[in-house]
């Protein structure tokens, strides 16, 4: 199978309700969706993306209304979030409704629900009978794909279809919250920030992990890797090997050779940034250098937080399985 690329959301529509697992745009990364509801293709999704069945999905739903349809005991805060960054980058962690299958969500009583902020995507949902269960269409552990081009080139012979929307507009994946007595607790940074949420819910807890047992299974220190070795390290230190890329924020690092160097955002923007965070790290990922070099935003706060979070994830860790 070769992977059709295209923008016909009639056909989206088709293949999704045969069972077939496709490939979505929304504005973080682009998703490998199937219907929730078929054990199958969620199934599928598990195979395609070589994910192990203990991290489980997101589910993607057209839009605030359906949220009592998927979800119970939705906390009033809860409902304040989705309020104000529905269709967008927040994904609540809600105890689930018997519909949801346990296949989704891992065996988890709770289930990851997000409205994407893409017309395409939410036009597709808004014809489906069912939401779609999507993680990122990237082999796991590896860098989320934010175009059509990146899913084809990893996935393209497992799917039959990639609904292009074109280049993803946030570019790293969405802002993860959930609700511990009814607190709310980050679990993974994204570009929607913990200082708006706290705007929005006041008291909010920040528990971003990286054990092999979190309670969002996928934030494993190997997530959004490339396969070449990723070291953080500063602008003043000394590179002498020629066989290095370096991964920029704004300034080009001094000793490497420009072509070896990718610049996220001349201008210093954190959103600019974002958007071309992950392109960057494959094209440099495919240079085939012994290894790349990047530093951290200096500026740790607000969507930078996200961005460096990135980064680290990415960088070398002895104890990963790359
Ligand atoms: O921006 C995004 O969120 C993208 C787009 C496609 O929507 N999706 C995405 O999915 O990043 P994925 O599967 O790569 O990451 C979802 C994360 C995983 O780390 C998973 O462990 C966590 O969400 N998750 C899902 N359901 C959960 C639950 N019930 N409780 C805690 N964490 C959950
Ligand atoms: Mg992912």
């Amino acid at each position: 199978m070769k992977a059709e690329t295209g923008q016909d959301i009639d056909k989206a529509a088709y293949l999704l309700s045969d069972g077939e697992v496709i490939a979505i745009p929304t504005e973080t990364v682009y998703g490998l969706a199937a219907n929730c509801f078929n054990l199958k293709a969620v199934a599928n999704v598990f195979k395609i993306k070589k994910r192990p069945n203990f991290d489980p999905l997101i589910v993607h739903i057209a839009g605030l209304q359906a949220i009592d349809r998927f979800a119970k005991n939705i906390p009033s805060n809860a409902r304040q979030l989705a309020e104000a960054f529905w269709p967008g980058p927040l994904t609540l962690v809600l105890p689930k409704q018997d519909i949801i299958p346990f296949e989704v969500t891992s065996g988890l009583d709770t289930v990851a629900l997000r409205v994407p902020k893409h017309s395409m995507t939410l036009s597709l949902l808004s014809q489906l009978p069912f939401p779609l269960a999507a993680p990122s269409a990237n082999p796991f552990g590896y860098i989320s794909p934010t175009s059509a081009e990146h899913v084809f080139n990893q996935l393209g012979n497992d799917i039959p279809y990639i609904l292009d929307g074109g280049p993803a507009q946030i570019g790293i994946e969405s802002t993860i919250v959930g609700f511990e007595n009814e607190i709310p607790v980050i679990y993974r940074y994204g570009i929607i920030t913990p200082e708006q949420i706290k705007k929005v819910v006041g008291n909010t807890l920040i528990r971003v992990h990286t054990s092999s047992n979190p309670q969002a299974p996928g934030m494993l220190h190997s997530h959004y890797a490339p396969r070449t070795p990723l070291f953080i390290t500063d602008l003043n230190t000394e590179i002498t090997n020629p066989n290095v890329g370096f991964l920029a924020f704004s300034i080009p690092h001094p000793q490497i050779h420009p072509t070896n160097q990718v610049v996220l955002s001349e201008s210093g923007n954190v959103f600019e940034a974002a958007r071309n965070l992950y392109a960057a790290l494959r094209k440099l990922d495919n240079m085939n250098f012994s290894c790349i070099y990047t530093s951290l935003l200096e500026d740790e706060s607000g969507e930078a937080t996200a961005i460096n979070d990135r980064l680290k994830r990415a960088s070398f860790q002895s104890d990963t399985h790359k």
